[in-house]
């Protein structure tokens, strides 16, 4: 057995416990009421860095939550790896549909349920563990920096600022990011691509307050149904975004490339199975993997307005309001999006109501390259531990920072994420497969080796 296989085979249950004490507290960033919980996370993240053997290791400041430092400087001739994660999560509601509570970690059938267990705690933590696991076998071949930030979940509005004034700390030669998934635990695959996102927020206003729905129903119009309509008519009968504009700077992916992805395994039986779904849904012409990745979409988050709650009120609301996402590709300019949502929106508003759009946060797409150093020694590792090479696959989610590691540290980011899309991230009952774990931590060392070789 190899010396990383023997070290993960003696220490995994350890692994699985810290992990755990890691899950344990909840570090939602959207919710304020979970400051200090995000703060203990951060202290935690930091304390298992000083742990494993990093040096200067330390909380720094953002406007917002801090970014845990942490750093291995063997010998400056040799190359840096950058690696990069977030320890804050998503909120866990409904918290009623956990089978287990969302930060009470537990292990069902192979699985480590909490919430963030595969976004992101666990994947950071795999980078932790395999560090520890270099630095104790002595096989760190090269030097290694950590910048594990705490608001990835909603929107990492301040790293940006915080990249442009640590560039010298920051030096490196890649960046390394596991917080993304594979095809499947027989079928691994590198994440060559994120979508942007563009998000808004929208209110409309009907009448100055709710009214009895039989006095004046029928002759008001209700900001509910102004607002189901308006939504409705976004998507033609295509599938297709109606918002003009809205597709003048995607990039049509050739015939080749598609033929290319077509080859990845995908089953839609199994996929609509899964979902419990009697059909998909989608933009003519493209199959599900490429509704997923390579096209763009405009999907309702959240809608709100008028009664909700028990029994019946008959009312007639006075606001309705919406929260929508757009996921973008190349090369579609978030900021660009969202003003040519704020048009569309606000012109197809009937004279009946008005309608406000509140932008939130955004993110610009990336694709990366195949032909590098960088990426190489990724599928070599992956090669190396799970007997295949890993299939090239253009990701459906967004990490907002990615962009901005290439326009400002000028650095290549790698993608080599272990989850699985049935994780259930962001959703209850999150999870994260034991084997997937470890499998991480087994693979990750040899990035490391591979990189410093093909560097040379
Ligand atoms: N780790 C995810 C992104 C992801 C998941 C990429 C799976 C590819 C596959 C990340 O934490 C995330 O959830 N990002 C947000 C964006 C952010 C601005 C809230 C997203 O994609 O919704
Ligand atoms: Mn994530
Ligand atoms: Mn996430």
């Amino acid at each position: 057995m190899s010396e990383v296989k023997s070290y993960i085979e003696q220490h995994k249950d350890r692994f699985i416990q810290e992990l755990f004490e890691l899950l344990r507290i909840p570090s939602i960033s959207a919710d304020p009421k979970y400051k200090d919980e995000v703060f203990r996370t951060a202290e935690a993240v930091k304390e298992s860095l000083v742990k494993a053997g990093a040096d200067n290791c330390r909380l720094i400041p953002t406007a917002g939550f801090p970014v845990v430092y942490g750093e291995k400087m063997i010998d400056p001739a040799k190359p840096t790896v950058l690696i990069y994660g977030h320890y804050d999560v998503q909120p866990a509601e409904p918290l009623e549909l956990w089978t287990s509570g969302a930060f009470e970690p537990e292990i069902r059938d192979g699985y480590i349920y909490a919430r963030g267990s595969a976004d992101d705690k666990g994947q950071v933590f795999m980078h932790v563990k395999a560090f520890e696991l270099m630095m104790n076998t002595g096989s760190l071949p090269c030097n290694i920096k950590f910048m594990i930030e705490g608001e990835e979940e909603v929107g990492s509005a301040n790293l940006a600022p915080f990249l442009k004034e640590n560039k010298e700390l920051l030096k490196a030669d890649v960046i390394l990011i596991s917080d993304t998934s594979m095809i499947a635990n027989d079928v691994p695959s590198l994440t060559v691509g994120l979508r942007g996102l563009s998000y808004v927020e929208v209110e409309v206003t009907g009448p100055n307050i709710d009214l009895h729905s039989g006095v004046y129903g029928g002759a008001v119009a209700n900001p509910c149904n102004i607002l189901a309509k308006m939504i409705a008519s976004m998507h033609d009968e295509n599938n297709h975004i109606t918002i003009p504009g809205f597709y003048d700077d995607v990039v049509e992916v050739s015939a080749e490339e598609r033929a290319e992805m077509a080859k990845a395994p995908f089953s839609l039986d199994e996929y609509k199975k899964e979902l419990a779904v009697g059909d998909v849904w989608g933009e003519t012409g493209y199959s599900v993997p490429e509704r997923t990745s390579i096209r763009p979409t405009l999907d309702v988050n959240g809608i709100w307005g008028g009664y909700t709650g028990e029994g019946a009120k008959t009312v007639l609301p006075s606001k309705a309001y919406a929260k929508i996402s757009m996921r973008l590709v190349p090369n579609q300019d978030p900021d660009k999006i969202t003003e040519l949502f704020k048009n569309h929106f606000e012109r197809i508003a009937p004279r009946s109501v008005t309608v406000k759009v509140t932008p939130h946060h955004g993110g610009l797409p990336v694709v990366t390259e195949t032909n590098t150093p960088e990426y190489k020694a990724a599928a070599m590792a992956m090669k190396e531990t799970f007997g295949k090479d890993p299939i090239p696959q253009r990701g459906g989610g967004s990490i907002p920072i990615v962009a901005l590691f290439g326009e400002v540290l000028g650095l290549k980011s790698v993608l080599m994420g272990f989850g699985l899309d049935s994780d259930a991230i962001h959703s209850p009952n999150e999870k994260y497969g034991v084997f997937n774990y470890l499998k991480g931590i087994e693979t990750i060392p040899y990035y490391f080796k591979y990189y410093t070789e093909l560097k040379k």
